[in-house]
């Protein structure tokens, strides 16, 4: 950690322990800026797990912060819905631009509708993918500079998650950074240009975007996308997103605003969170030295390593659900209609249930035993796809280069629904030929 940062550290660590428990604001998005959330959590988990806030900028919402009341939470879909939003942030009442997506849904219609997208990542089609995620990542990584600095989050964790994301909606590959876009748009404020994304700054500008502007290029992703569907629609079924949604039986009458929060829903849970892993492991690794040196010295770790980088990193932060019914849960009453976030960030760093959960350990006995993908009926559709582009990607890397040199701090976006990197500044010496 840089002076800086250590600095910025323990100033927050003072304010975690000063602050009046009933007064914490995990939420806080500055803090997801600076990395400095962390020692609130860690006063939550043992002070007071189960947390109500009463005021923030997102209103009031109860805290879950322990690994097994995260599991609680996550396995009871009949009292906590994801109906209302998936997110601390509420929809405005009235607002009537909504999208439907099935991660915000609850059974019957999120199961058929999950049903019809599961067969892209069935182990044949994975199989399958391989070989083409090892040359492409062989490609990406052979044309970097060397001896130069350059943003590793644009040319390596976007470049191939992106290409990965084209292959499995079969998007036009020449214009798959409108993928990047469009998934940055939608998980930006785009009244913010301070937190504006390269692929944003390309595409838009600088200049702060309007509701309605950010609305506008959402639809143009809509209707870029009817385009393809109508397509597909008349062609015969085919193995991508597209066509299983355009053929299924549960999502093929979808009006156009559900079809766009379905595309958006598999283009940012597809792209944000396995570049954010791809970045993040970089970090840890970097900051942890004896754990490189081991994956060095015996990359067959690295299957053991993949998941440890997503405890580690947790992209997404949190989930939220909705309380339908009363509930207890360490010692306090959820009521109705109160508004309930799993912080995945604390989950997998609760000490009692991971041992040593701040260290990175890149050869933990159960590396699985995490929450970065969620648990019950939701968890992520492509964690096994997500693993397999890390474990490529970084069997790739260490081939090539003996050295990643970071030459800045990593920024981060204003949010605390991801734990982001948005952009990291690196420096190669040198590339082996493999
Ligand atoms: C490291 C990478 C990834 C992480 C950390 C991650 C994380 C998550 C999380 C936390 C959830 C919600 C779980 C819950 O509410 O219990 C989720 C759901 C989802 N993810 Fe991922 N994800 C990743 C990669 C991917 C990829 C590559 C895809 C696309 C193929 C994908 C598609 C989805 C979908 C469609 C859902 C909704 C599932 C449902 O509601 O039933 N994710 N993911």
């Amino acid at each position: 950690m840089a002076d800086d940062a250590s600095t910025l550290f323990d100033a927050a660590r003072a304010e975690a322990h000063s602050t009046p428990l009933d007064k914490i604001d995990v939420s806080v998005q500055d803090r997801f800026v600076t990395d400095t959330f962390w020692p609130f959590f860690e006063r939550l988990r043992r002070e007071d797990p189960v947390h109500y806030c009463a005021e923030s900028a997102f209103g009031p919402y109860w805290s879950i912060t322990k690994f097994e009341d995260i599991i609680t939470v996550e396995t009871n879909h009949q009292v906590f819905s994801s109906e209302k939003a998936i997110g601390i942030y509420d929809p405005e009442e009235g607002d009537d631009f909504q999208m439907p997506m099935f991660i915000a849904m609850d059974p019957p219609k999120h199961d058929e509708q999950r049903k019809v997208i599961q067969p892209i990542v069935s182990s044949e089609n994975l199989a399958s993918f391989a070989p083409l995620i090892r040359s492409r990542a062989a490609k990406i990584l052979d044309e970097l500079p060397i001896g130069e600095p350059f943003d590793w989050v644009d040319r390596v964790s976007v470049e191939l998650t992106t290409q990965m994301l084209a292959t499995l909606f079969d998007f036009p590959f020449e214009e798959r950074r409108k993928l990047t876009y469009w998934s940055d748009l939608a998980t930006t404020d785009p009244s913010d240009p301070a937190n504006y994304s390269e692929a944003i700054r390309a595409e838009f500008g600088d200049r702060p975007m309007t509701q309605e502007e950010g609305r506008a290029e959402l639809m143009g992703c809509a209707f870029y996308f009817k385009n393809l569907w109508d397509q597909r629609a008349t062609a015969a079924p085919a193995n991508d997103l597209i066509s299983l949604l355009a053929h299924g039986e549960a999502t093929k009458d979808m009006p156009l605003m559900e079809f766009l929060g379905n595309v958006l829903l598999l283009i940012v849970g597809g792209n944000d969170t396995t570049r954010n892993s791809i970045s993040g492991g970089l970090v840890a690794l970097t900051e942890n030295p004896d754990q490189l040196a081991k994956v060095r010295a015996n990359p067959a770790l690295i299957e053991s390593m993949v998941p440890e980088i997503i405890r580690y990193q947790s992209p997404v932060a949190h989930m939220r659900r909705t309380a339908k019914a009363d509930f207890q849960l360490g010692g306090k009453t959820i009521k109705a209609g109160d508004k309930v976030v799993m912080w995945y960030v604390s989950g997998n760093r609760d000490e009692t249930a991971i041992e040593n959960p701040n260290q990175f350990i890149v050869d933990r006995e159960r590396p699985r035993h995490h929450v970065s993908f969620g648990f019950g009926i939701h968890r992520c559709v492509g964690m096994r796809l997500a693993e397999m582009q890390l474990r490529i990607v970084w069997e790739e890397i260490l081939k090539r280069f003996p050295t990643i040199e970071i030459i800045d701090e990593p920024v981060r976006p204003k949010t605390c629904f991801l734990h982001a990197i948005r952009k990291l500044t690196v420096r190669i010496p040198e590339r082996v030929s493999v």
